[in-house]
């Protein structure tokens, strides 16, 4: 058995590497690439999407599936019901329970123009601590520039400073990273915030609700040891290349998913 893990792209690297202190079970990734950046998208193209990449993972036998993409368990996480097809760890849950403990009751988001439009972070906040107050800032340059390999310089600097900024106007005291990507120019953001802030990335909650999940199954591997294969809507070269960059190493060659063609 596996554990799945999919994005629209590298972003959900950063979850993966969370997880690989727990893994206990060999992981499968999936990167949507011919679809990023997902943030642009209607949630009925998304619904589509997440069917299809839900009957891949079903195929690979996975036990359970991260979504390891802030704008899928925003808009379509909270749409399928109470019976997915598999066990999904979602990242806004993840922030929630993270957030509300450490907030001095203003929290800002920074997330996708489609998490930020569903508005499904300011609801689940709410609903966990009706007194904070949530501003949420919609980000639509970040993706497109990190998938380019873009992680520092100055367009990737004013970028941040024109999310962060209105953030600080409204004196929040913690900034979700709410979408998977941002961790990989977490200094950037952090020289902007400044020290003052808290800045939260999820997935280290989602380490944690992973590793509880584990705790109650046999482990087919030890962590560290543990495999994964990488696989790709679209092009495995260029995938793996600004994967290998990003997490400075190497990875197994990446595989493209047929079924994830442009019928999609
Ligand atoms: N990394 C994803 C998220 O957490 C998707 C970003 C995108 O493709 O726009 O929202």
């Amino acid at each position: 058995m596996a554990i799945g893990i999919f994005d629209s792209g590298v972003g959900g690297l950063t979850v993966w590497q969370a997880l690989q202190p727990i893994a206990t079970e060999d992981i499968v990734y999936f990167g949507d690439t011919i679809h990023i950046p997902y943030g642009d998208k209607t949630p009925e193209q998304l619904f589509g999407y997440f069917r299809r990449i839900m009957d891949f993972f079903v195929q690979r036998k996975v036990s359970a599936v991260v979504v390891a993409c802030n704008t899928m368990s925003a808009v379509v996480v909270p749409r399928i019901g109470p019976n997915p097809p598999l066990p999904l760890f979602n990242m806004i849950d993840a922030a929630v329970a993270q957030a509300v403990p450490v907030t001095k009751g203003r929290i800002g988001v920074l997330a996708t123009r489609a998490t930020t439009e569903s508005g499904a972070y300011p609801r689940a906040l709410k609903n966990a601590a009706p007194d904070l107050e949530v501003a949420s800032q919609a980000c639509p340059k970040l993706v497109p520039f990190i998938e380019a390999g873009l992680l520092g310089g100055p367009m990737i600097s004013d970028a941040v400073k024109e999310y962060v900024t209105p953030l600080l106007q409204a004196k929040v005291d913690t900034i979700i990273l709410g979408c998977t990507h941002y961790p990989l120019i977490l200094p950037e953001i952090r020289r902007v915030a400044g020290n003052g802030v808290s800045i939260l990335d999820p997935a280290e909650q989602i380490r944690e609700d992973v590793a509880r999940f584990l705790e109650g199954r046999t482990p087919t591997c030890s962590p560290g040891s543990c495999r994964t294969e990488f696989w790709v809507s679209g092009d495995p070269w260029r995938f793996q290349s600004l994967a290998q960059d990003i997490l400075g190493t190497a990875i197994p060659p990446v595989q493209r998913y047929s079924g994830a063609g442009d019928g999609w």
